[in-house]
């Protein structure tokens, strides 16, 4: 499946100086430990294994799955037996065992330019046994779910470290989504507690988040689920760290003292006070390999979104392993993932990976573009990063304002690129190569998706040669395939659903609360398979290219939204009877949103109806989900059985006549009417 010899034309080779000292030096290396991965997982693994400590080693088999929805019910198991605790593997051992306490964990950079912290593993450690112990005075236990909704500072990570030192089981809500978000994801998981912040900047915006924090518990309640405990960390309207101790994070440069921060004493607490009384001693909760780690939403395209479950184990092998092999850890490295961790790449390789391999990384808070468009650069130079990870949607927003910015600062510390959460279009991938790393760095464009866990199709740096644009092949014991419509495995050059045969240890284990959806969404269409929903080309080279979600779900800038959770906020208004939304590209997000909607009998389109819809929008579901175009479309174009013809709605939203196959529209003089009323600003 994977070619003995990679191609020699038309790819980019990693220099010699990088393969001098890579972990797989070579794609015929990294052929032979993909052959081991898959044959003998026992084996390959092994070695993960002894580097991290089990208070009980695993009696069973490594892997043990059913991925065949006709012979049972879908389980993955990895390590069953064992017992651990990652929170314990990523601090303590690294302090105690590998004598790393001074080492830096994270370099806090704030929004504003000059707000930073170094945290050490050490500190970082003292500061998680200690909320871990707070977290336990609240009634928290082993099991209990916690609501983190928090902006990108270290304490952010203490949360998550603390739950998991004690067995809780996180669900971090991006600090973007909306009160509406928060309070569905916090009833779904059923938490029961939740842990926020009293505000912060993205870049010159002031972010309430108490406020909407509040306003989520407030919605919980009106639904009869009430969460009564509230941590707030004081970001902004902290003085100093003598009068707030616990804070990892400085006072903000930017502080906001008057920031108006509604307090509930019935429900609040301050993470402050709470942390001043609390000990920096607790001992981890042992955990079994099959223990949940973390619930972390992501959109599904019935609307509702899907609570994905990690577990201990297998996550933790698998964030670790992916972290050393795809960026080729070394122990000199300073590594910056640009993610927010409310998201699944912040999880996976901004806390455990890195923290599993005991990693320097740099922790930002701001945006790329503030103060100006040369922020990320700054920082590239002042910590001397090496390996530097960011989004397709990041690249082509700097690429817009040219090399100069860029050319300012000398980047001569990175060794290698990483780009993640959509396709990457060969132009961007040249910019990224050609500019930002001067053609020294190999960029690995790593596909994966909140329920791999981690990296399953990505280039290793050194081995792999490369092709823009191509996600290349898979990870270790990852085993793709390509199906068509009637689920036959292609061969050879081809194009069709991308698929995974097997598990592997990082893979989720099933949608909280709801196993049916689980193996509905993954396991129903191709039985035997873990169906991705993303589709795939295979090369003559035997690469794999990823083109794109072919269920109804859009990738604006790298974050799933689905079609269906859009269309049912903008039904909500009153005016509105019904809509039809789809994406259209866009040269910086990759995809825009286009918003169809019928209006109810006697309404007038206006532009305030047109604000009303898009604030909906972002009250409903959050800022990332706000509509670029709405269009008033009397009519949509459907089927005779009714089914709107997304694809032809596709085809207006960016104005291309060729509609292909039409025969089965129930009325074509709809579409006529929806090209003349196209949206004058989309062109
Ligand atoms: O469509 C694929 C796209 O992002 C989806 C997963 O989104 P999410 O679960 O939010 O996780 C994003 C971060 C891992 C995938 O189904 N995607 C992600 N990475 C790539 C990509 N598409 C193409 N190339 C990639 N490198």
């Amino acid at each position: 499946m994977i070619p003995d010899k990679a191609p020699g034309e038309d790819v980019l080779h990693a220099s010699g100086d990088l393969k001098k000292e890579a972990h797989v030096p070579t794609f015929e290396k990294y052929k032979e430990l993909y052959v081991k991965s898959v044959e003998s997982p026992e084996e390959f693994w092994a070695d993960f294994i002894k580097d991290f400590f089990w208070k009980k080693k695993y009696n069973g088999k490594f892997l043990d799955y059913n991925f065949d929805v006709t012979k049972g019910e879908i389980y993955v198991k990895c390590m069953e037996g064992a017992s651990t605790n990652i929170c314990y593997n990523v601090l303590d051992r690294n302090v105690h065992d590998r004598k790393l306490g001074d080492r830096v964990a994270f370099y806090w950079e704030g929004n504003e330019p000059g707000d930073q912290k170094t945290v050490s593993y050490r500190e970082l450690l003292q500061q998680v046994c200690k909320f871990a112990n707070v977290l336990k005075s609240q009634g928290v236990k082993k099991g209990d779910r916690v609501s983190i909704y928090m902006p990108m500072v270290v304490e952010l990570v203490v949360a998550m470290l603390a739950c998991a030192r004690i067995g809780a089981v996180h669900s971090i809500v991006f600090a973007g989504f909306s009160a509406e978000s928060l309070c569905e994801r916090i009833i779904d998981s059923r938490c029961c507690l939740l842990i926020t912040a009293d505000g912060f900047y993205r870049g010159d915006k002031l972010i309430n988040l108490k406020l909407i924090a509040d306003e989520a518990l407030q919605k919980c309640r009106d639904k009869s689920f009430s969460v009564e405990k509230c941590i707030m960390l004081k970001h902004l309207t902290k003085e100093d760290e003598g009068t707030t101790p616990g804070s990892l994070s400085p006072p903000a440069k930017r502080a906001c003292p008057d920031l108006q921060v509604p307090w509930n004493p019935e429900v609040d607490m301050c993470w402050h006070s709470l942390m001043y009384e609390a000990s920096d001693e607790c001992e981890p909760v042992w955990c079994d390999s099959e223990d949940p780690l973390f619930i972390l939403y992501t959109s599904g395209s019935t609307g509702k979104p899907k609570g994905v479950l990690h577990t201990v184990s297998g996550y933790m092998l698998y964030t670790a392993a992916t972290f050393k092999f795809v960026f080729d850890y070394h122990p000199d490295d300073v590594y910056w993932c640009t993610a927010d961790i409310g998201w699944i790449t912040g999880h996976s390789y901004i806390t455990y990976g890195p923290l599993a391999n005991g990693a320097t990384s740099v922790l930002f808070e701001g945006l790329p573009t503030y103060p100006d468009v040369s922020r990320m650069w700054e920082i590239v130079d002042k910590y001397q990063v090496s390996k530097f990870y960011t989004a397709p949607t990041a690249i082509r927003l700097l690429m817009k304002y040219g090399s100069e910015p860029v050319q300012k600062y000398k980047r001569d510390s990175l060794k290698i690129l990483g780009t993640v959460g959509e396709p990457i279009n060969p132009e961007a991938w040249h910019w990224y190569y050609n500019v930002v790393g001067e053609k020294r760095c190999p960029v690995v464009d790593t596909f994966w998706q909140t329920e791999t866990g981690g990296h399953v199709m990505t280039p290793l740096p050194a081995a792999t040669p490369m092709k823009p644009g191509s996600a290349t092949f898979p990870f270790f014991g990852v085993v793709p395939a390509i199906l068509n419509e009637s689920g036959e495995e292609l061969e050879g050059p081809s194009e069709g659903y991308l698929v995974f045969k097997q598990p592997w240890p990082g893979v989720m284990r099933t949608v909280y609360g709801n196993q049916q959806r689980f193996e509905t969404t993954y396991f129903k269409k191709f039985p035997g398979y873990y169906v991705t929903g993303d589709g795939c080309r295979r090369d003559k080279d035997g690469y794999y290219w990823i083109t794109g979600r072919i269920d109804d779900m859009l990738n604006v800038s790298g974050h799933l939204l689905s079609t269906a959770e859009v269309e049912s906020a903008l039904v909500e208004h009153e005016s509105v009877a019904e809509a039809a939304v789809v994406g259209r590209p866009h040269p910086v997000k990759g995809e825009s949103l286009y918003c169809f909607v019928t209006l109810s009998d006697g309404i007038n389109y206006n532009q305030k109806l047109e604000a009303e819809l898009k604030k909906l929008v972002r009250e409903k579901i959050g800022a990332i989900a706000t509509p670029d175009y709405i269009q008033n479309a009397p009519s949509l174009p459907k089927t005779r059985s009714g089914k709107i013809m997304r694809r032809i709605l596709r085809k207006i939203a960016s104005n291309e006549r060729d509609l292909g196959d039409v025969s089965t529209l129930a009325d074509s003089s709809v579409i006529d009417q929806l090209f003349e009323n196209r949206c004058s600003t989309a062109v």
